[in-house]
């Protein structure tokens, strides 16, 4: 113990400096003039493998971008445990609401981290997070107190919907075998309440297109004549819910697991601040589904949001124009048990049928993602809970997340384990949001904690 508090505080400057080095890649999977970049990330984490102790790191090429895997065998007899984490990161803009350059980290003091946090895209989203997990192996490996077996698959394509991981894990689960998924790539209630993450909301998520005339026509020769799509794409969506933020879509709610008065009373123990909320974000007053609180609202209910919308003019000044098109991306959130091929057929379906004859409608599905839940009961989340406890002299609570990994429920089907979400970002750490950052406290913090949480798992499977 004391050895590894030494080692961390010795190579503190250069562990800072080597996560720099990862956050000046600009791995942005979404868009290919990134290619060359989100590739050369690839290279970085393998070598950090290797430098950190891995017997084994490799890149393993798949129809996209590649997946960097490494190990560290010493005692086939020791439980494995298998680190997921993603080095691809999503695009920065808008780029003048930035303070400092997404891809040039930087140290700055905010309210929630007084000791400071890096501000770059993918800080704490992932690669922040991911790079403890290869410097704790560093930590454990030279300090000869590696508790058990380890596996790194650490993925390039997370932020646009993980295609290709599902197809490397089928053809690989001899290799990828293991007793517990460790994944940190979420976040917890504060630096001074430590929580694990419990469950995940699964998404559907489908782009809309309502086509109007065959083309952009003068809005006042045609005005009043013909349907404008961007009028009926606005009417369309705002029926999408009705006054009490109910999702309107036949059948939506119909496998939504309803939690006991007792579970929501027990979610309801994790501390929440109503108007620190507000304030963070600057509004007058929150919004959502009646009925529910804030954090419920957050986490065990589903939710329909518009991502992005568009159609007609929208340059400088005004053209007087009904465009002959509108279009807009619109996700869904799912809870235990929605079924997200399912619920994105109840959207083509309803979407389809509430269009005018006046207008045609085409229905495209994107990528989409199961929802998950684990339970404390396990060695995992109890390795995790003693290991936070250990670190942070406080039981962490478990708590249910808003955010998606749609990865995570295809890792317990095909590799029958259960995935531990032990982040250890905050909700205000502004990911995927210009800004972005990760407090040097959480950083640190997690390469002390995950050392514990091999020590813990070791025991508790002994
Ligand atoms: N790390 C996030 C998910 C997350 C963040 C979960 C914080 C819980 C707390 C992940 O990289 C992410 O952004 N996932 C996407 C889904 C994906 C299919 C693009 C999301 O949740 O929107
Ligand atoms: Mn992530
Ligand atoms: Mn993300």
């Amino acid at each position: 113990m004391k050895e590894q508090k030494d080692y961390l505080k010795a190579h503190k400057d250069r562990f800072l400096e080597e996560l720099f080095d990862l956050l000046r890649v600009p791995s942005i999977s979404a868009d290919s003039a990134y290619r060359d970049d989100t590739m050369k990330a690839a290279e970085v984490v393998k070598e950090s493998l290797k430098k950190a102790g891995a017997d084994k790191a490799e890149i393993c090429p798949t129809p996209g971008y590649p997946i960097v895997y490494a190990e560290k065998i010493i005692d086939p007899s020791l439980p494995t445990v298998l680190v997921y984490g993603h080095y691809d990161v999503q695009p920065p803009d808008p780029m003048n609401l930035w303070d400092s350059q997404p891809f040039e980290p930087v140290i700055r003091n905010t309210e929630r981290h007084p000791e400071g946090a890096i501000f770059a895209r993918g800080a704490c989203d992932d690669k922040g997070q991911m790079f403890m997990h290869v410097k704790a192996l560093e930590l454990m490996t030279q300090t000869n107190s590696l508790a058990c077996n380890v596996k790194f698959m650490i993925e390039g394509e997370e932020e646009v919907g993980s295609a290709n991981l599902g197809w490397f894990v089928e053809r690989n689960r001899d290799k990828l075998k293991n007793d517990v998924i460790l994944i940190s790539d979420t976040g917890m209630l504060d630096n001074d309440v430590p929580s694990i993450t419990t469950g995940l909301r699964g998404l559907s998520y489908v782009e809309v297109k309502v086509s109007g005339p065959n083309r952009d026509l003068h809005s006042g020769l045609y005005g009043g004549g013909v349907a404008n799509p961007n009028n009926i794409l606005a009417q369309m969506i705002a029926s999408l819910t009705d006054e009490n933020n109910h999702i309107t879509i036949p059948g939506f709610y119909d496998d939504v697991e309803e939690l006991s008065d007792e579970e929501r009373k027990e979610l309801a123990k994790a501390p929440f601040d109503a108007e620190r909320y507000k304030k963070a974000l600057d509004l007058s007053d929150v919004h959502g589904e009646a009925g529910y609180s804030t954090p419920e609202r957050t986490s065990i209910r589903p939710t329909l949001d518009v991502n992005g919308i568009w159609g007609g003019y929208t340059g400088e000044g005004a053209k007087t124009v009904i465009p002959a098109y509108a279009q807009a991306k619109i996700s869904m959130r799912l809870v235990p048990n929605q079924d997200p091929d399912k619920i994105t057929e109840l959207f083509k379906k309803h979407f389809e049928s509430i269009a005018p004859s006046s207008v045609k409608v085409e229905v495209t599905p994107h990528h989409g993602g199961e929802p998950y839940v684990s339970p404390i009961d396990s060695k995992g989340y109890q390795a995790a809970s003693l290991a936070m406890e250990e670190s942070f002299g406080k039981k962490p609570v478990p708590v249910r997340s808003g955010g998606s990994i749609p990865i995570v429920a295809l890792f317990e089907r095909e590799l029958e384990s259960k995935s531990i979400l032990m982040g250890f970002g905050l909700d205000t750490d502004a990911i995927h949001s210009p800004n972005e950052h990760y407090g040097v406290f959480n950083f640190f913090k997690g390469i002390e904690t995950i050392p514990l949480f091999y020590k813990h798992f070791k025991e508790l499977n002994d």
